[in-house]
C-alpha cells in the first residue's frame, strides 16, 4: 500500500494498462489494479469464441458487466480481440464435409462472417474502447523472406478460407465503423508477439506499410491501420535493442504503438531464485528507459496479468508482483528504471 502508483510514475509518458478477468474486479486484486492502472484488457472475455460462439448468436452480459465495473473505476478500456486464429469458433470460416472433413468455407461466406463479427462487435462496445485490436498474430513466428509480407502470413483459417487479404478485409470492415460513428475516438491495431525478431518485425513492417499506402491512394492523408501492438512476451534473455529496433521501426511507419501484453518469463517450476529475480527487474528497467525514450509515440504499456499466480506463463514467474501479490524487483525496475539499473 506505500508503493508509488506505477500510473503515476508514467502519466506523463503512457496509459498503464494490465489483462483482466473478472476475479480481478474483486477486493484486493480490484485494489492493486485500481493502484497502478489506469486502463484494462479483457484477457479473454472479449474474444470471438465467448463473443459469437454460434452464428449470428452474440453473448454480451457477462461482458459489459466488465467493461461497465472497469469504466465505472476510472478505467479505461481497449478491445482484445477481433480477428484471430486462436478462441474463435470453427463456423466463422470453416465447415464440415459429408465425409466428417473440415473444409474452408468460400471466400464470400467467411468474408461476411468476419464482416459481420467485426461490426456488430465494434457496434456494440462504441466508444466504450479506445482501441481495438482488430487483427492479432497473422504472420508466422519467423519469416524467412520478410520482403514478401504476403508469403510471410500465417496459415490461418481465415487465410485459408478468404485468402490473403483477409487482414485488409478486417481493417477495411472496422474502418466502415468508425466512418459511420466520427464522434468516436478510438485507434485501429494490429497485433503480434515475437516481434522483438528482426524479420518478423520487418515482415510486419511491410504489410502495414503497404495496406496503409494503398488505403491512402483512395483516401489521401488517411491511414487504414492506426497502431502496431506489440505484445511483449519476453524472457531474462531477451535482447533488449531488438526491442528497440523493432519499436524504432514501427514508430518509423508513422502509427502510433503500444505495448499490449508484457511479462518476462525467468526461472522455472514456479522458482525464482534471487538472481534471476534481480535480472528479470534489470531487463524490465531496461525496457521501461526504451519505451519512456519513445514515449511521444507510445499511447500504452499494458502487462499481461496482476500477478504471477494467476500468470498464463505462471510457473516461469513472468510479472512484477508475486503469488501473494508482493511487489518483485520486476517491480522497482518498472517504477524506477534509472535507479534499479
Ligand atoms: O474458462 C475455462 C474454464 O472454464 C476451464 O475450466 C479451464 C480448464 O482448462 O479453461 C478455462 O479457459 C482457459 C482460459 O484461458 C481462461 O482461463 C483456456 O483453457 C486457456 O486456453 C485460456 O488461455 C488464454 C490464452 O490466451 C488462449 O490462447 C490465456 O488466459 C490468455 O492470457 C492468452 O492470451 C493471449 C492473447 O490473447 C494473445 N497473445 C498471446 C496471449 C498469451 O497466450
Amino acid at each position: 500500500k506505500d508503493l508509488i502508483p506505477l500510473k503515476t510514475a508514467y502519466q506523463s509518458d503512457f496509459l498503464i494498462g494490465n489483462a483482466i478477468s473478472a476475479e480481478d474486479l474483486e477486493g484486493v486484486r480490484l485494489e492493486l489494479l485500481d493502484m497502478h492502472h489506469n486502463v484494462a484488457t479483457a484477457g479473454n472475455a472479449m474474444k470471438p469464441d465467448g463473443l459469437q460462439p454460434t452464428k449470428g448468436n452474440f453473448t454480451f452480459t457477462a461482458v459489459d458487466a466488465m467493461v461497465d465495473k472497469v469504466r465505472a473505476e476510472g478505467m479505461q478500456m481497449h478491445g482484445h480481440v477481433l480477428v484471430w486464429h486462436q478462441q474463435s469458433p470453427a463456423w466463422m470460416n470453416t465447415a464440415t464435409d459429408a465425409q466428417g472433413n473440415s473444409v474452408p468455407l468460400s471466400r464470400e461466406e467467411a468474408l461476411a462472417n468476419l464482416r459481420t463479427h467485426i461490426q456488430t462487435v465494434m457496434e456494440h462496445f462504441g466508444n466504450t474502447v479506445i482501441s481495438w485490436d482488430v487483427v492479432n498474430e497473422a504472420m508466422n513466428d519467423n519469416p524467412g523472406n520478410p520482403a514478401d509480407w504476403q508469403a510471410s502470413l500465417r496459415q490461418a483459417p481465415w487465410k485459408t478460407a478468404i485468402g490473403d487479404d483477409y487482414v485488409e478485409q478486417a481493417f477495411l470492415a472496422a474502418r466502415e465503423v468508425l466512418d459511420r460513428h466520427p464522434e468516436w475516438d478510438i485507434k485501429l491495431y494490429y497485433n503480434d508477439y515475437n516481434e522483438d525478431n528482426q524479420n518478423k518485425a520487418q515482415a510486419i513492417y511491410n504489410m502495414v506499410k503497404a495496406l496503409n499506402d494503398k488505403y491512402a491512394l483512395t483516401h489521401p492523408g488517411k491511414k487504414l491501420i492506426d497502431g502496431v501492438g506489440m505484445q511483449a512476451h519476453y524472457s531474462v534473455n531477451t535482447n533488449p535493442e531488438n526491442v528497440r529496433l523493432s519499436l524504432e521501426k514501427f514508430i518509423s511507419l508513422g502509427v502510433e504503438v503500444s505495448i499490449t501484453e508484457l511479462d518476462i518469463q525467468a526461472g522455472s517450476n514456479y522458482q525464482l531464485s534471487e538472481k534471476l529475480a534481480n535480472a528479470q527487474g534489470y531487463l524490465y528497467a531496461q525496457l521501461m528507459q526504451i519505451f519512456k525514450a519513445h514515449a511521444d509515440h507510445i499511447a500504452r504499456v499494458t502487462f499481461w496479468g496482476l500477478d504471477d499466480g494467476t500468470s498464463w506463463r505462471s510457473s516461469s514467474n513472468p510479472l512484477l508482483f508475486d503469488k501473494n501479490l508482493q511487489a518483485k524487483p520486476a517491480y522497482y525496475g518498472v517504477i524506477n528504471p534509472a535507479k534499479f539499473i
